[in-house]
Order: C-alpha cells, then sequence, then structure tokens
C-alpha cells in the first residue's frame, strides 16, 4: 500500500504547468468508438483513470498506442460489444462508454456501476434518456443492456444536469437520425471538449457549455480521422492553488483557462488570496492570514465544483474565523472530515449529512491519515503540508487516479513531500 510523506510547514512558491484534464480526456477516449478512423488525442494525462479507459478500448477491439501524452485510437477493428466488468469495478465512469457503443454498433452490455466512494451514484438519467432515443434497455441484476438498430433523435430534458448522462447521451445522438435536443444539460466545461472533439471527427453539435445541447445525427460514413488537444485540468489548477495560499505562499501557474477556473478563484479571493490573470495564467499570492468564508455552496458548473470541496476545506480549516461548507452533488463526499479532524482541524458536519461547519485553527498537526477517495486524498495533502510536522497519507492510489505524479510537481514549488510506494 503505497503512501504519501509529508514534512509540514514550508511555503510553497514557484511556476507550474497545468496538464489535460481527467473528466475530459475520459469522454473522449470513449467518443473514440464512434469513429471507424484514427483519432489522435494529445495533452492527455497519464493517470491511472486513463489507462483504465485505454485498457477497456484495447478489451472490445481497438488499437490503441501512446507516445508521451498522445493517445492514438483506431477503432476500426471493435467487435466485443461487452465492456469488461472489472474495467468497471475500478471505475465507474466507464459508463460513459454505453452511448457510444450503442450508437456505432446497436448493441452493448456492461455491469451496473453500481456505488462507489462518493455514494449511491444512480445512472437512471443515463438510461432513462437512451430510452427516450429508441433504445430497449435491460437491468438484469448485474448487468445493463441496451439494443437498438439505429437510435432514432429526440428531445430528451434531464431532471437533473448531470454530466455522466449529457456526455453519454451527446455520443449515443450523434449516429442516431434525425436530432437530438438535450435541455438541461450540464454546462461543464469538459462538455464543450467533448463537442470540440466530436466535430473534428465529423458530428454535427452545438449549444455546449449553454443548458441546451443539439445534435443533428449523421452517418458512420460522415464521420472520419480526428486530432485533438485535451483542456486542461481545472480541479488539479485548483488544488495546487489551495496548497499555495494554505501555506501562505504564491504560485504561477501556465497553461490554464480563466474562465474555467473562476469558481475556485473567486472565492480564493474571499479568503485574502491576491488573484491576477494574465492570458493562459494565473498567479495567485497568499494572505499572511487566511479569511473564513460565510458560505460556500457546491453546485453544478458554473457554481463551485464538488470536486474542489475537499481541498478548499482543508484551507478554511486554516482560516481566522468560522466557514460553513455545504456538499450538494454528493452524499457521501467528506470523508476527509474525520481524517481532517485527526489533524487537530475544528469540523462539525451536521447531521443533515451536507453542511460543514469549519471553525479555523491556528496550525493542524501532522498525523497519519487514510485516504477515502480521490479528491479526499488530495485535500489530505494539502492539510498535510500546512501542518507542524510529519504527515502520512495512507492510501496514495485514489490519488494517482486524478493527479500525475502530484509530489513532483509540489517539490518543484518548494514541498516536503515523497511518494513511498
Ligand atoms: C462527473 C465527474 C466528477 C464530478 C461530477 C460532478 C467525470 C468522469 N466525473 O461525474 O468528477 O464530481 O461530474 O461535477 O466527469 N445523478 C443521478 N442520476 C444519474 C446521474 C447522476 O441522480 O443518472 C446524480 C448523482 O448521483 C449526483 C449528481 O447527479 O448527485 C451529479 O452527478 P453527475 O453530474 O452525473 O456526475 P458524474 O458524471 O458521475
Amino acid at each position: 500500500m503505497s503512501e504519501y510523506h509529508i514534512i509540514g510547514g514550508r511555503r510553497l512558491s514557484g511556476q507550474l504547468s497545468i496538464y489535460g484534464g481527467k473528466n475530459a480526456v475520459l469522454p473522449i477516449l470513449a467518443a473514440t468508438v464512434l469513429n471507424r478512423g484514427i483519432s489522435v488525442i494529445h495533452n492527455c494525462p497519464m493517470i491511472s483513470d486513463t489507462l483504465v479507459a485505454i485498457n477497456i478500448l484495447k478489451a472490445i477491439g481497438a488499437e490503441v498506442k501512446t507516445d508521451g501524452n498522445s493517445i492514438t485510437v483506431d477503432s476500426s477493428k471493435v467487435d466485443n460489444l461487452t465492456i469488461p466488468d472489472n474495467f468497471v469495478r475500478e471505475m465507474r465512469s466507464s459508463i460513459i462508454f454505453l452511448g457510444g457503443m450503442l450508437g456505432r454498433f446497436g448493441k452493448v452490455r456492461i455491469a451496473y456501476p453500481g456505488g462507489c466512494e462518493l455514494g449511491t451514484r444512480p445512472i437512471d438519467l443515463h438510461l432513462s434518456g437512451l430510452r427516450q432515443l429508441g433504445a430497449e434497455v435491460t437491468e438484469g441484476g448485474e448487468l445493463v443492456s441496451a439494443e437498438a438498430k439505429r437510435l432514432i433523435g429526440a428531445r430528451i430534458h434531464l431532471n437533473f444536469p448531470s454530466v455522466g448522462a449529457t456526455e453519454n447521451l451527446m455520443l449515443a445522438a450523434v449516429l442516431a437520425k434525425g436530432q437530438t435536443i438535450i435541455s438541461n444539460a450540464a454546462k461543464e466545461p469538459e462538455i464543450i471538449d467533448l463537442q470540440k472533439f466530436l466535430r473534428a471527427m465529423g458530428a454535427k453539435v452545438s449549444g455546449a457549455g449553454t443548458d441546451i445541447i443539439t445534435i443533428d445525427g449523421v452517418s458512420i460514413q460522415d464521420l472520419h480521422e480526428a486530432e485533438h488537444k485535451t483542456m486542461p485540468d481545472r480541479i488539479v489548477a485548483g488544488t495546487y492553488l489551495c496548497a499555495a495560499a494554505v501555506t501562505g505562499g504564491e504560485l504561477l501557474l501556465d497553461n490554464i483557462i480563466p474562465e474555467h477556473l473562476h469558481p475556485i478563484t473567486s472565492k480564493l479571493t474571499e479568503t485574502g488570496c491576491d488573484i491576477k490573470y494574465d492570458g493562459s495564467s494565473v498567479y495567485l499570492k497568499a494572505p499572511e492570514k487566511l479569511n473564513p468564508i460565510e458560505r460556500l455552496r457546491t453546485h453544478p458548473h458554473p457554481g463551485f465544483p464538488t470536486d474542489a470541496q475537499p481541498q478548499f476545506m482543508a484551507l478554511l480549516a486554516h482560516a481566522q474565523g468560522m466557514s460553513i461548507v455545504e456538499e450538494k452533488l454528493f452524499e457521501a463526499r467528506n470523508k476527509h472530515i474525520p481524517e481532517l479532524i485527526r489533524m487537530g482541524a475544528d469540523i462539525v458536519l451536521l447531521e443533515d449529512g451536507t453542511t460543514s461547519i469549519i471553525r479555523g485553527v491556528k496550525k493542524l498537526k501532522g498525523s497519519n491519515v487514510v485516504c477515502k477517495d480521490l479528491r479526499g486524498g488530495a485535500a489530505l495533502i494539502i492539510a498535510g503540508l500546512a501542518a507542524e510536522g510529519n504527515t502520512i497519507v495512507k492510501n496514495s492510489s485514489f490519488v494517482e487516479r486524478g493527479y500525475v505524479r502530484i509530489e513532483e510537481d509540489l517539490r518543484k514549488i518548494g514541498a516536503g513531500i515523497l511518494h513511498v510506494k
């Protein structure tokens, strides 16, 4: 079991460049199955979730080659219409393969993804959308199968702007007959990136980034080779900014897209950080003492991202006063709280399970803590960087799902952190 060893109390300062986004590259890799031609995706983060997506592609018969951060996929020979269940267990977002496979082959079987570290995470919106496109979806025990000779475009209103459901339905609709309109669609930047890739391969998609996405179905002959550069990871950027802020440091991040970061940096400004954008970079200088935040509530984009909530909570654990954080997306996304408390944080999670009251303390104490999920793990690293003494964060594989050698980046800006495998 690998772990991070952290020497706390060092002020972070320097410059880092942000790599491609995990949540952008996963649906894009799933989208490559629509295309009988070659897809070349650049700026891919080589993290364990990306490797799972590559292994799924190989398992269904695609040819996949990697060269540095570029992935080339030839899906012309895909012939296995069952996504192996070990991958679905390893990565819940494997469900994103459902829409594209169904669209191209008219048939797909995938293990039921079930719950994960973040709670039950139903897929009802994905399945009901596919049914509205004419698919016959069977949920039998551990397996979901979907079938349709050819999907037929439809108007689909999502009861909640689910990111995964929006992406799955976009992929399913690319080769459907006629027009599909998804309303109350998710507006996350990753959806815009997916649209860019789909357009590059010849799909007719518009509206991504707004709550109405329109897809005019094309036939497979209209799709062709495509090349795409994955957008930068806004959550990695937010994590690094929180790490610099909590150590009273300063940081310049390159290769970011300012609009993607505004929901996070506007809250960092409230804590007293000085934030300056310049083209595709952002600079943060922390104040001597961080202000608390009256209320931070997670919300679909352009609200504050749930994927940055734990990291921000680690920061607020050091603020001068009381903050309130409300987690509105995932009921189980608070597993970092007991670990932060173990480090001396003063946090009370109310009975509703979503509202936390955080009273900032002067210094957390270095401790042995256990990582229970990806972003919670990043939060514990941030807490360890600011704590007095040494911290060991166990179960580091969760963090490796979403960060490319986080210890190397943090060391570049002065952190004392080792990854012990
Ligand atoms: C994606 C991100 C994840 C992020 C989340 C919210 C990827 C690979 N993962 O996850 O990092 O935290 O968006 O920004 O991009 N829901 C339903 N029924 C459904 C689908 C979702 O009730 O069919 C609920 C979920 O339980 C959750 C909420 O909708 O409470 C948001 O989930 P969703 O936007 O779908 O997140 P994911 O796509 O799974």
